[in-house]
């Protein structure tokens, strides 16, 4: 790929070039309040591939969209009063809200790593509010850096790092914050902070009209608390969030009578005639097009009466890796909850 373009984040030509870029499903790197974004279409499941193989994620760590205002995040998830009030407070600004997905969510399974929530967040920046605008839709953007790399806080930054990979960086200097949003899962009853950052805990707790929140964990605050405290979670890293509730076989040469196959690249598996249902995650052969689709074959195959889904081996390299360690996953032993 040819590299980067770097244009002004302030020229509205820029703006609109750059929108048209992420409507083709390419990545365009901008700057947030907190880091730089690499920002893809959160409704396609290919670019939202193309970012997890620019950034070299071992995982599909989920992302969090990006909307230009509330009004738009609240389209893509359910908010209850503690996520209402904390978007009020803090949007636009370094917040990122984890809400139950709503019916009508856009945004792709490979960016929500298949979970029933969604991160959203609108940032305060007048970069990223004009690129939003113009777009129209959720922009997922993880730090615009390679992984294991620092985030990037600078344009140049961001082109020694993913100049290759990026159509376009949208260039609007140093960023103000240059640490990541906070977190906060509004999934349940208490607001929980998954990921402490540039909002702090004693602000959302002040907003939350809580007294302390991360202090003292579950029960420390008793009958007030409306949040509470507790280990950082890497949703990435929980197996059962991956876990369908069909048993997974890997790297199989047969589809065993009730199973169903998972395949890829139109690979000949004898039995496959007989198979409860089949998903190729790329007749081609794309490892890209086999991440975008991944989330969605496992619950596509997990259906009742499914003994088991049989999938066959994938290629290791690149996007491969990160696909091979979801089926691992899916594929583990299982606790009991
Ligand atoms: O400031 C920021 O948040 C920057 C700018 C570009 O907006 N973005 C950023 O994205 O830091 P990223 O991908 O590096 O971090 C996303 C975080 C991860 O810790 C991820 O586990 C968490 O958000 N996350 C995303 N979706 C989630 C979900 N559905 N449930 C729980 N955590 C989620
Ligand atoms: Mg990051």
């Amino acid at each position: 790929m040819t590299s980067a373009r770097l244009l002004p984040a302030d020229d509205p030509a820029a703006i609109r070039e750059a929108a048209a870029a992420l409507a083709q499903g390419r990545l365009v790197a901008f700057p947030t309040e907190t880091v730089y974004g690499l920002g893809a279409d959160a409704a396609n499941g290919r670019a939202v591939a193309r970012v997890y193989a620019a950034k070299g994620r071992p995982s599909f760590n989920p992302l969090i969209a990006h909307l230009a205002n509330v009004e738009a995040a609240e389209r893509e998830g359910m908010f209850n009063a503690a996520a209402k009030t904390l978007a009020a407070r803090f949007w636009p600004g370094p917040l990122t809200l984890v809400v139950p997905r709503s019916p009508g969510c856009r945004v792709a399974d490979l960016a929500t790593a298949g979970l029933d929530s969604v991160a959203l967040r609108v940032p305060d920046s007048s970069a990223a509010h004009a690129l939003l605008s113009a777009f129209g839709g959720p922009v997922v953007a993880p730090s615009a850096n390679r992984s294991g790399h620092v985030s990037a806080t600078t344009a140049a930054h961001v082109a020694d790092d993913l100049g290759d990979s990026v159509a376009i960086i949208l260039d609007g200097g140093a960023t103000k914050i240059g640490i990541e949003s906070t977190v906060v899962d509004c999934t349940g009853n208490r607001a929980r902070i998954l990921r402490p950052g540039a909002v702090t805990r004693a602000q959302i707790a002040t907003a939350l009209g809580v007294e302390t929140l991360g202090t003292g964990g579950l029960g420390a605050n008793p009958g007030a608390s409306a949040a509470h405290t507790d280990a950082v979670v890497a949703p990435g890293m929980l197996a059962s969030h991956y876990a369908p509730a069909a048993s997974v076989r890997l790297g199989v040469r047969e589809v065993r009578p009730g199973e169903a196959l998972l395949n890829f690249a139109g690979a000949a598996v004898p039995g496959a005639q007989e198979a409860a249902a089949v998903f190729d995650l790329s007749p081609t052969a794309s490892l890209e097009e086999a991440a975008a689709n991944l989330f969605t074959a496992l619950r596509a195959l997990d259906r009742p009466g499914v003994t088991a889904i049989a999938a066959v081996a994938i290629p290791g390299e690149g996007l491969g890796e990160a696909i091979n360690d979801r089926l691992r996953r899916a594929a583990a032993p299982r606790d009991k909850n």
